[in-house]
């Protein structure tokens, strides 16, 4: 039994009118209105895939993970319980705030607030439309998309996030973060994204590095890419990572936190056996940073 898809994230922002800026008219994704989780927005059919609300943070605050029914809430409910998981279950306010049939709120070995639900609100009576030019954002089976925890200690994080929610290692980049320092990098799946998650001890100040949005087509990339250099926000180059393929930049969000935008990653199949990789990119992904 495992979590089915990264469903949803919250983040907790101190500008959030610069976030509602970002994510519509520089990513591309739909602005679905303001409630009481904050502002809304959409990249699929869902009614909503991230909520933006006012906070002191800048940080994530929140990460929602999907399974298919009430049943699978149930089992992951014991699952967490037995593993002396504090759950905290029935909260019919939230469910309602955040558009589900059913959820359940725990935390990481962390601190990071995380949510299972069932049951999430779907509105194809009212189009996707994106905030720019986007042909479309891959999400379905795949869920979100992905982000990349930093924590202190990779391999209880690693116990938690395999043993108890259900993730499979897809692979091992061994990050070289100075002549003498390496830092494992795991990568882990849950669906067919090749990760939904990926956890490495990297001594930043944030809960995550970056999140990623994966686009229908190089084109929603590389525009994306000037859209967001004309304000000079790249802080990686285009490359293409050793794990997963993928064709991809990076940008810094208003929060500091950053953003990964890329195509064409492959996928988890029944093939898959693990790997382990030396460097994240086959190519490209030239950090830009203090280059201005
Ligand atoms: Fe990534």
């Amino acid at each position: 039994m495992s979590v089915k898809s990264l469903g949803y994230m919250g983040f907790a922002v101190k500008d959030v009118s610069a976030w509602r800026s970002f994510l519509t008219q520089k990513l591309g994704l739909m602005d679905a209105g303001v409630t009481d989780d904050g502002a809304l927005f959409r990249i699929d059919s869902r009614a909503w895939r991230i909520a933006v609300q006012q906070g002191e943070a800048d940080d994530l605050a929140y990460a929602g993970y999907e399974v298919a029914d009430a049943a699978g809430l149930t089992q992951m409910t014991e699952k967490l319980r037995q593993a002396g998981i504090e759950v905290v279950t029935g909260d019919v306010e939230l469910a309602k705030r955040r558009g589900v049939m059913g959820l359940i709120s725990f935390a990481d070995p962390f601190g990071l607030p995380l949510e299972i639900y069932y049951g999430a609100s779907e509105v194809f009576e009212k189009p996707f439309m994106p905030g720019a030019a986007v042909s479309g954002f891959l999400t379905g089976e795949q869920g979100l998309g992905h982000f990349v925890r930093c924590v202190p200690d990779s391999e209880k994080a690693l116990a938690f996030y395999t043993q108890v929610l259900g993730f499979q290692l897809s692979d091992v980049i061994d990050m070289k973060m100075g002549p003498d320092v390496t830092v494992p990098a795991y990568f882990l799946h849950c669906n067919e994204r090749h990760h939904t998650l990926a956890i490495a001890a990297f001594p930043l100040p944030k809960r995550i590095h970056h999140f990623m949005l994966e686009v229908s087509s190089l084109n929603d990339v590389g525009f994306a890419f000037d859209r967001l250099d004309a304000d000079g926000l790249i802080t990686s180059t285009l490359g293409c990572h050793t794990n997963d393929h993928m064709v991809s930049f990076y940008a810094a969000t208003p929060s500091g936190v950053e953003v990964e935008y890329g195509w064409a990653a492959r996928t988890i199949d029944r093939s898959w056996v693990v790997a382990r990789h030396d460097s994240p990119s086959m190519w490209g992904h030239k950090s830009v940073r203090n280059k201005a």
